[in-house]
């Protein structure tokens, strides 16, 4: 007889035995500098809170208001009966901030990848992807029934050779769409957006690009990776982000042409069966906006954040990979050391976590740090001193000269 439910302790048994299971830390209070996380205080150093803005007063305080205005939930799917005033005042706000002509926002970017990306290409088309794509991609890419076509990580060339076969196949392919993360979040390195630009446009294809960590960190007050390279948008037409990282909040978005957004809209079924944002999250998302919009310290204290603490570790000698944003990864090559020095950190008082095969390849296990506008420069040197006194007694830096 089969036993319908033996593979769940199984496999589950399986992962905590290859110690690949998610430990859960648990926060006991706000995602902020300092935490408690598991009853202890430590300073968070591996947030996507880039700007510190998951626990700014203009958020917390519109999050509030808007549930005496427009009470706990929405009610509805979006096309049915859950779209409020709230909804539409942020897709107007943040395609003004985008400088786009339109915006549609999903209730995660998750969620955006997975509906958008197999409606935009599907049978007799081909999608381009880069090999490190976020999972989301991956994920969205499988739920299309295109066609799908590899390039070596953030590779221009390899892209070309990519596209010159695509567009040389038999049959003919209809379309051609080309995806990329903007910032990828493992390494920090940033996709070459203008050579992939102009090579959709070479070749007639639509490019999308997952800006989830390039938003409000890359480009004219944290535009994102559009602004960044001062592209236009009919090179890269699908402009995605979330809600969820810089902005400090949850929720996915697209940002384009009037006919991306109603081609979205009408066709995402992530977005058309799947319940809309609660108003306190839409409108601490519209707060988000706004103070990316009037407070432009935040980017500014995060790129100083970023390159104090990347020059500091690089001085101790840390190999802190090619990152050119404030995702810093601290290389330390085997699994298991990279968990130690992550205990490590956390007895002295950093919150940093180990980044292991699978997650990468083997042999380049490492911490992820990601800054934050929030730290001080005392917090930014308790953190220097705690991985200056854990690597040096796990071996990974020389000790004092
Ligand atoms: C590159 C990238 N795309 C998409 C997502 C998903 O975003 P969300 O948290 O809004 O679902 C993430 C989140 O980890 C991400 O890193």
């Amino acid at each position: 007889m089969r036993d319908p439910t033996s593979f769940l302790t199984q496999e589950y048994d399986d992962l905590v035995s290859q110690e690949l299971d998610w430990k859960l830390r648990v926060l006991g209070g706000p995602s902020a500098p300092w935490c408690v996380v598991d009853g202890k205080k430590v300073l968070m150093f591996c947030s996507n809170n880039y700007l510190g803005l998951s626990n700014h007063p203009k958020l917390k305080e519109a999050a509030k208001r808007a549930v005496d205005t427009h009470g706990a939930g929405s009610g509805s799917v979006r096309p049915i009966a859950g779209t409020m005033d709230l909804h539409m005042e942020l897709e107007r706000r943040l395609a003004r901030f985008k400088e786009a002509e339109a915006s549609l926002v999903y209730q995660t970017g998750f969620a955006a990848n997975a509906g958008l990306i197999p409606q935009l290409a599907g049978k007799g088309d081909v999608i381009v992807s880069d090999e490190l794509n976020h999972g989301s991609i991956i994920d969205g890419v499988r739920l299309s029934q295109a066609e799908r076509r590899v390039y070596k990580h953030a590779d221009a060339e390899d892209l070309a050779r990519v596209l010159d076969e695509a567009e040389n196949a038999t049959p003919q392919f209809r379309r051609i769409l080309i995806i990329t993360d903007g910032v990828f979040s493992m390494d920090g390195d940033v996709a070459p957006l203008d050579r992939i630009a102009s090579l959709g446009a070479e070749h007639g294809a639509m490019v999308y690009v997952d800006d989830a960590h390039g938003e409000g960190v890359l480009g004219e007050g944290g535009r994102g990776i559009v602004s960044h390279f001062k592209l236009s948008r009919d090179r890269v037409q699908v402009e995605m982000g979330t809600f969820s990282k810089a902005f400090g909040v949850v929720g996915g978005h697209v940002s384009g042409s009037r006919g991306l957004v109603n081609f979205a809209y009408n066709k995402s079924r992530t977005w058309t069966l799947s319940g809309s944002h609660p108003p306190a999250v839409v409108a601490a998302c519209i707060a988000a906006v706004d103070v990316l919009e009037h407070e432009p310290q935040h980017v500014q204290t995060l790129w100083e954040n970023t390159r104090y603490f990347k020059k500091a570790m690089t001085d101790l000698g840390f190999d802190i990979g090619k990152s050119a944003t404030p995702i810093t990864p601290v290389m330390v090559g085997e699994s298991g050391k990279a968990k130690q020095l992550s205990a490590k950190l956390y007895d002295i008082g950093v919150l940093a976590l180990p980044i292991v095969y699978p997650m990468v390849a083997q042999g380049k296990a490492r911490i992820r740090t990601i800054m934050n506008a929030a730290l001080t420069k005392e917090d930014l040197d308790f953190a220097i001193g705690a991985f200056e006194s854990a690597g040096r007694a796990l071996a990974i830096i020389p000790g004092p000269k």
